[in-house]
């Protein structure tokens, strides 16, 4: 089973990959975390330079696949195929969301990156968090030093969040929206509610 969490920075999901990973664990699973952009070595070095590099969005969303097409060969493939469960911090749909909605590259460009670095691969389940964006920046602005996404401004988040809602809409067998601004526990109540659902009807 391939899981991806998503939402626009500050939504939450952080909060909830520890008890992710021992939910699945508790029920047998072997699990493997892991995240985008990075995930391998290559990976991780690609994440320094677009998290913290100015560059073209072109190049910033090219960089995004390049990170996953090493991503998907020397991880989510083999776990996959080991039968581990994978829960990966972000994926493709953050690209569409990040570089088509907050910087406005055309989603067909971009469809034709997916169709080259995953044509056969697709998350079974994508757990999306989502809170508004006010909400979201108020949270941020206690975090640590932030990157080049998270220091950009309140109508860039705006239409992130705007294009994953989108998504979610096209999308809804795969893509959970999951109300971030409710308590930790509430949350929690409601991701294992999708999950199990989401094992019945993989079964
Ligand atoms: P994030 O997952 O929020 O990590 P952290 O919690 O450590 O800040 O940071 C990754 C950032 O990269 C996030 O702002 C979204 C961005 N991103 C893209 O713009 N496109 C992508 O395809 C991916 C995977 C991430």
């Amino acid at each position: 089973m391939f899981i991806t969490l998503e939402g626009v920075d500050g939504a939450g999901k952080s909060s909830h990959l520890a008890w992710l990973e021992d939910w699945f664990k508790a029920r047998g699973n072997r699990v493997r975390m892991t995240r985008e952009p990075g995930g391998t070595p290559i990976g991780e070095k690609l994440r320094e330079l677009v998290l913290h590099e100015s560059m073209h969005p072109e190049t910033e969303a090219l960089i995004m696949f390049a990170a996953r097409r090493e991503h998907i060969e020397q991880v989510i493939r083999p776990a996959l195929a080991a039968g581990e469960v994978v829960i990966s911090d972000r994926f493709t749909d953050a690209s569409f969301a990040y570089q088509c909605g907050g910087r406005g590259l055309p989603e067909a460009r971009l469809a034709v990156l997916e169709s080259w670095v995953h044509a056969d691969l697709q998350p079974d389940v994508t757990l999306l968090f989502d809170l508004p964006t006010e909400i979201a920046a108020r949270r941020l602005a206690n975090a640590r030093a932030p990157d080049r996404f998270e220091r950009e401004q309140t109508d860039f988040h705006a239409r992130v969040r705007a294009a994953y809602l989108r998504r979610a809409e096209c999308y809804p067998q795969r893509i959970k929206v999951i109300d971030g601004s409710r308590s930790l526990e509430q949350v929690r109540m409601q991701l294992a509610s999708e999950l199990a659902a989401a094992l019945e009807s993989l079964a």
